[in-house]
């Protein structure tokens, strides 16, 4: 059995969750209403920046309100599991649905999201960019755009390469893409995208669902935007392309802690798992639902890098230490 829910009205003292949010998309509200339609518990939903939020359940400490902290990035969970704000969840169901390397012991991923390439379809030919190494080619010299280094998206990409390569590789890595920028880095993912397009710099990197929305715009400059582009899923015949996820997991001090399990748990049902990952344009973590979105779908299928989301966690300060030593601010 999936969801073991007890009938609305059945349990008085539990009928609230406290959840404290870093997404607001519009496909949130079906999600939330449809959890309270399930189970009669009631959320109340704070939203807030990533960084403020976990900001918040520190300093809350044991007199937190909060149940259940949704964020984005695999670094930034990391970084609320290092600060003990999670408790540990076992529970069948999240084991069965989530595949193992998508989750940890106290916080679990709900959709996916790959670190891609994105290319000037003028200026560099498709065959010349294959996989992340290649952005640190010379042949690349002055064409790289990328925002922030300390940018959690980029700490998740350099920690995964450290894994995979070791520190050393990782580390060359880090100064070949330095050597190769076309500016400094400066603004989000959707800005490199533009970049590229508008020639600034030949490749950039950003995440599937920053592709994903220029797609489905209908503004006149997106559509230029996206025609002048490409993209390219990168280490295809290697470790495959890097993947990020948005995840959460039952804080320590919860005060409804069954209902943050039950949330937890409902989040990995079919249905969920849909308007999560229609929200922001990413993909389910359980591999038996599907989603239709025909801008990601235009991508084609690709290879996912399957190294476990804790393993990014693990390497995430020392990508930190690269980045400062090679000058990636
Ligand atoms: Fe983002």
């Amino acid at each position: 059995m999936l969801l073991a829910f007890t009938a609305p009205g059945a349990q008085a003292q539990e009928t609230v969750l406290n959840l404290y949010s870093a997404r607001h998309y519009q496909t949130d509200e079906n999600l939330y209403t449809h959890f309270t339609q399930l189970t009669g518990i009631k959320i109340n939903r704070i939203e807030g920046k990533e960084d403020e939020l976990l900001e918040r359940i520190k300093n809350e400490s044991t007199n937190s309100p909060a149940d259940v902290l949704l964020t984005v990035d695999a670094a930034r969970l990391a970084a609320a599991h290092e600060l003990g704000l999670f408790a540990p969840v076992k529970s069948k169901t999240l084991e069965t649905r989530i595949p193992a390397y998508l989750r940890t012991d106290d916080w679990f991923s709900f959709s996916s999201r790959a670190r891609v390439i994105v290319y000037n379809k003028a200026t560099i030919k498709a065959g010349q960019v294959r996989n992340y190494a290649d952005l640190a080619n010379p042949a690349l010299r002055n064409q790289v755009c990328i925002r922030s280094g300390s940018h959690p998206y980029n700490l998740s990409l350099m920690a995964s390469i450290i894994a995979h390569e070791g520190e050393q590789k990782a580390e060359a890595w880090a100064r070949g893409l330095v050597a190769n920028f076309a500016r400094a880095p400066k603004g989000g993912d959707t800005d490199q995208i533009k970049a590229v397009a508008a020639g600034e710099c030949g490749v950039a990197l950003a995440n599937s669902y920053y592709v994903a929305r220029l797609m489905r715009s209908d503004k006149a400059d997106d559509k230029k935007t996206m025609a002048a582009v490409g993209i390219i899923w990168p280490n295809q015949t290697t470790s495959g392309t890097h993947i990020n996820v948005s995840g959460g997991g039952m804080l320590k001090y919860a005060p409804h802690k069954e209902a943050a399990v039950k949330f937890l748990e409902y989040l990995a049902s079919d249905e969920a798992q849909r308007y999560f990952a229609e929200g922001n344009n990413e993909w389910p973590v359980v591999a038996s639902v599907k989603v239709r979105n025909p801008a990601l779908d235009s991508l084609g299928t690709f290879k996912m890098d399957t190294l476990p989301v804790g393993s990014l966690a693990m390497y995430r300060a020392k990508a930190q230490v690269i980045f400062d030593r090679v000058g990636l601010r």
